[in-house]
Formats: structure tokens, C-alpha cells, sequence
């Protein structure tokens, strides 16, 4: 038996103060971060089933709300069921959990992503794609022996495959999450993933423009940021770090350079923009305490966010270390004094649809349920319910659900 989380309310503190980020005055600080849950159709198209999730979860006017990490690409991805936001019939099915969105009045981001050399090599291989990366340096033994065993071993991108990544994947993915009704797009360079591979040395060993100083390994993103402050507006633009987390074997700490080294150069090149009248609407940190969907035990934190302050100017979004301190909620209301960090959250958000209210009133919070977390039917995802609403299991229902298109 799972009990449920008792907590104090939120009401008459900073988190219930509005904030402006980019062009939009939120009426809270509670931001639901991104997490996947694998409940698109099967071909990457949003399902009725998320239309339902988002749709719920936006109730309370003034949300904001970032999507689960959505495809740049059919090449880029390949996890099944994770949504896409490169074709139009994609674009069309987002536009209608976006209009739900909006008709909540709540604001929503959609997350740009990319695996690199986490992704499947296998399914690549089927749908005739290349296993990619900054560099041939595969992240773990499996990963390397599936690729060599399917005939499809990790590989660089060539210098003008990178270019056009820069110049049509990410631009292309941008204006459709735009045209789809998205109020910003975030780009995705944290937990080892193909940006962050870009970005930190244990993954690149590029000779090319995109590798070997800081310079050239923030380069990529820094390309994707311009070329999309061009297109869409710097004030619809937020960005993802996780600036020491090991998931997925990344080295953070113990890397041959610093991330505080490698994320500083980042976040000034980004205030730099800001200062010129560029500024992105939000940078989304990962705290320590989190990596990917894992846990990280406080004795094995080596470091904190506390540089992002100091270089980065604007808004920021705080994900993963709020709810260890239930029921008081020391640190959101700490984080918050500053009037420009939005304090996230992502497991607790998925069990309880309407956290934002629970959190106001202090109505106690469900308890999330892992085994749920990636399975393809609704069973763990929309059956969560408001607070007080009656919990009738219907498990057969729930786990013969599975997503189909929206109507
Ligand atoms: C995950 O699917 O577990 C996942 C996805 C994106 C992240 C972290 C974890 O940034």
C-alpha cells in the first residue's frame, strides 16, 4: 500500500506569484518538466491519450507545461511511441493538445530531441538510418555490441551533416512545434543525449569546428540557438543542461574539462545574446539530485547549479530536488525569492493532474508508479485523478487502452 504524501499549501507564497517568461506573465511558478511516457501512436504522432494528459494537466489558468521529449527527426529517435514533431500530419495533432492548452489558459513548450548514440542502432538499421554521434565513442558495451552485431556501428556525422542539422532539422522541428501552437520550443542538451554528446568532451573527439575547444563543442548549439533566434524569436526559446549528470555514462565532474567549465562558456555565450536584446525565455537545469529518471544519492552529489546564477541572467527552470523536503517545501520557497526560477516537476506531476491545485491548497499528493512509466497503454497515465475524484480501478479497460489518433 502506497501512502499519500502530506503537504503544506503554497498559497500566499512567492510560488503563486505570476512571472513573465519570454512573452508570457504565468500565474505560477509550478512548471510540469519534461518526462517521457511513450504513449504516442507508432508512428510518432501524438495520441488521444496525450491529448487527454496534457489536456488535464493545463487546468489551472497560468501553467506552464513542457512536452515530453518529442523526435527532430524520424532518424533522430526511433524510441517507440515517443511523439515527433517533424511531419505535418504530426504538427496537426499537437495543434489540437495545444488549442486544449490554451483554452485552459495555461502556456506550453514543446521539447526538441535527439538521441545520438543512445538511440536503438537496431531500429535504426531497419528503417535504413545510420547509428550518428559527435564522435564514434559508444556509451556502453550493449549499445556497442548491438550495433556491431546489427551491422550498424556508431559514426561521426560528417562536418555537413552537422550543418544541416543547424540549418533544416532543428529549424524544420521549431517552425512546425510554432505553426502547431506551441508557446516555446526547448531544446533538449542535457542527460547525454546528441546535443550534450556535442557538448561535453567524453563524447567528442571532433577534429572539425564542432570539436576539441569549448568553442567548437558548444558550437552546435549555439548555431541551433541563432538560427532559431531568426527564425521563431529568442523569447520562445528555453534550454535544457545537466550540467553533472552521469546518466547514460556521461562523466560530468570527472570529465577532462569541468562542467562548470563547459556549461559557463555555454550560459555566457547565451547572456551575451540576452545583453544585446536576445534573451531566451528560460534555461532549464536538472539538479543534481536527479539524472534521467533516476535518483542520485546525496552522498554521490559533487557539485550544484549555483554558477548558472552568476552567468545567466534570466529566467531559469529548477528540475529534480523538490520533493524531498515535502511537507514543508523549504527549497521551492527558497528558489523562488529570486522571482525569476520557476520551480519544476515531473513524477509527481504525472501522478497527480492537478499538482498545481494540490500544491496551492495543500491536498496531499499521489504517489507515483514507476512500473507504469513506459508502458504503451493507459494504465498508470490518465488513471491518475484529481484530488478527491473517486479511484475506480478499471485495470482490464485500462491496460486493453492503447493510444489511437485524435478525432
Ligand atoms: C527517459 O526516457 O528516461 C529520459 C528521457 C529524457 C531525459 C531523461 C530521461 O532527459
Amino acid at each position: 500500500m502506497v501512502h499519500a504524501v502530506k503537504i503544506r499549501p503554497l498559497k500566499d507564497t512567492k510560488v503563486f506569484e505570476p512571472i513573465r517568461i519570454g512573452d508570457h506573465t504565468l500565474s505560477n511558478r509550478v512548471v510540469f518538466a519534461p518526462t517521457t511516457r511513450r504513449r504516442a501512436l507508432d508512428d510518432h504522432t501524438p495520441s488521444d491519450l496525450q491529448l487527454k494528459y496534457y489536456s488535464d494537466r493545463s487546468e489551472y489558468a497560468g501553467s506552464l507545461l513542457i512536452t515530453e521529449g518529442t523526435f527532430v527527426s524520424e532518424e533522430a529517435g526511433l524510441y517507440t511511441n515517443v511523439p515527433g514533431i517533424w511531419s505535418q500530419k504530426q504538427e496537426q495533432a499537437w495543434r489540437k493538445i495545444t488549442d486544449k492548452v490554451h483554452e485552459n489558459g495555461s502556456y506550453i513548450s514543446c521539447q526538441l530531441w535527439n538521441l545520438g548514440r543512445t538511440a536503438d542502432p537496431v531500429l535504426l538499421k531497419e528503417r535504413g538510418y545510420d547509428f550518428v554521434s559527435s564522435s564514434a565513442v559508444y556509451f556502453s558495451e550493449d549499445s556497442k555490441r548491438m550495433a556491431e552485431e546489427s551491422g550498424n556501428p556508431l559514426r561521426a556525422l560528417k562536418t555537413e551533416e552537422v550543418e544541416k542539422m543547424v540549418n533544416e532539422t532543428y529549424v524544420n522541428a521549431a517552425q512546425r512545434a510554432i505553426n502547431a501552437g506551441f508557446d516555446y520550443i526547448e531544446l533538449h542538451c542535457a542527460h547525454g543525449y546528441l546535443l550534450d554528446q556535442f557538448l561535453q568532451p567524453c563524447s567528442n573527439k571532433r577534429t572539425d569546428k564542432y570539436g576539441g575547444s569549448i568553442e567548437n563543442r558548444a558550437r552546435i548549439v549555439l548555431e541551433i540557438v541563432d538560427k532559431l533566434i531568426e527564425t521563431i524569436g529568442s523569447h520562445r526559446i528555453g534550454l535544457r543542461i545537466s550540467p553533472w549528470a552521469k546518466f547514460q555514462n556521461m562523466l560530468a565532474e570527472k570529465d577532462e574539462v569541468h562542467p562548470i567549465t563547459t556549461f559557463s562558456y555555454l550560459l555566457h555565450e547565451l547572456q551575451r545574446r540576452a545583453d544585446k536584446g536576445t534573451e531566451l525565455a528560460y534555461i532549464s537545469i536538472v539538479e543534481p539530485r536527479a539524472e534521467g529518471n533516476e535518483t542520485v544519492e546525496p552522498s554521490k552529489i559533487a557539485g550544484d547549479n549555483s554558477f548558472v546564477y552568476n552567468v545567466w541572467k534570466g529566467g531559469v527552470l529548477r528540475t529534480g530536488n523538490y520533493t524531498y523536503d515535502v511537507p514543508y517545501f523549504y527549497r521551492a520557497l527558497a528558489d523562488a525569492e529570486d522571482n525569476r526560477t520557476l520551480i519544476g516537476f515531473s513524477r509527481f506531476y504525472t501522478s497527480n493532474p492537478d499538482l498545481v491545485h494540490r500544491l496551492k491548497e495543500g491536498l496531499s499528493l499521489t504517489p507515483y508508479d514507476r512500473s507504469t512509466f513506459y508502458i504503451k497503454s493507459n494504465r498508470g497515465y490518465n488513471t491518475f485523478l484529481r484530488y478527491g475524484e473517486e479511484n475506480e480501478i478499471h485495470k482490464e479497460t485500462e491496460e486493453t487502452e492503447f493510444p489511437r489518433p485524435i478525432s
